[in-house]
């Protein structure tokens, strides 16, 4: 197996763009890679194809992170991140430093999302979506992908990444790619490792109400969270912020397909969560 390339500025990745052949799939992510980075590299490679070129960027991007989160402690680990890379396959991996990507410092034209960032996380971490955005669009605009793919996991943030597309006309397709679990239900995610032995336990209660509200959802909304909420009410000890249930673009519900989402404090660590529901007519 081939080394990925390792792109460090912002000019390496124009000339390596420049000479890449074929379809180019881009999975951004900030590092701390597991299985669920790895299943967006899978198909990142399904769909550029063996003659495409598929791109991995790793930038804990501080633009996204308010006042008080974790930018600080987020994990660092970019040996083990091109590995990971390395297996799946990546043909190239952009890893800039801030001040390759911020040169000026904060940059002056952002991003604005729109009501859409307003809500759900938007309306917890404010400022959040619009530095998302202004990264994704900024990561867009040095790689030039033709396809680029995000998690479920991450809905809204797919969801604000799509709107974004299509209102400014960028050429790209956004592909979703469906969330990875561990065994027991936990979403893969780079906070987990933050968490105790007895909070990993814990943490167990947000795809588990989720899947108890999945299985009750034909009975209609005020079924599906009452599900939820039971299995909730038995772990006290997790902390919710938000639990809702939206249409498929996180407007009103209505009967057909939905999606519910959850966020919950669990100790010191802030994990989300969210499926798709069949709504009951
Ligand atoms: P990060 O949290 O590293 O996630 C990178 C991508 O991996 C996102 O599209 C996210 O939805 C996806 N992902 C995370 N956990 C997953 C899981 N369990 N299963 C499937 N996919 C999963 O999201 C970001 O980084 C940043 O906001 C970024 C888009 C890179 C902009 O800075």
């Amino acid at each position: 197996m081939t080394l990925p390339t390792l792109l460090s500025s912002t000019a390496d990745v124009r000339t390596f763009r420049a000479a890449s052949r074929g379809q180019v799939a881009f999975v951004p992510t900030m590092g701390a890679l597991h299985d669920g980075h790895a299943s967006l590299m899978k198909l990142a490679r399904e769909r550029a194809g063996a003659d495409g070129t598929v791109i991995v960027s790793i930038f804990v991007n501080p633009l996204q992170f308010g006042a008080g989160e974790d930018l600080d402690r987020y994990p660092r680990t970019l040996e083990a991140d091109l590995k990971i890379c390395e297996r799946e396959g990546v043909d190239a991996v952009f890893a800039p430093g801030v001040e390759d990507v911020y040169p000026g410092g904060e940059p002056q034209v952002r991003v604005t999302p729109g009501p859409l960032a307003d809500i759900l996380e938007g309306a917890v971490r404010e400022g959040h979506f619009g530095g998302v955005l202004t990264v994704v669009a900024k990561l867009f605009g040095l790689v030039q992908p033709d396809i680029a793919i995000f998690g479920e996991k991450d809905y809204q943030q797919l969801a604000l990444i799509r709107r974004m597309t299509q209102d400014l006309n960028m050429p790209i397709e956004v592909v979703g790619a469906p969330t990875e679990r561990e065994p027991d239900g936990l979403a893969l995610s780079s906070r987990n490792r933050y968490l105790s032995a007895s909070e990993r336990q814990a943490a167990t209660v947000l795809s588990r109400a989720l899947f108890a509200a999945q299985g009750r959802a034909e009975y209609g909304v005020p079924a599906a969270r009452w599900a939820a909420m039971a299995v909730l009410k038995a772990e006290p000890s997790v902390e919710v912020d938000y639990l809702a249930i939206t249409s498929p673009d996180l407007g009103e519900p209505s009967p057909g397909e939905g999606r519910m989402l959850i966020a919950a404090r669990v100790g010191t660590t802030r994990l989300i969560d969210n499926v798709s529901l069949n709504i009951g007519g």
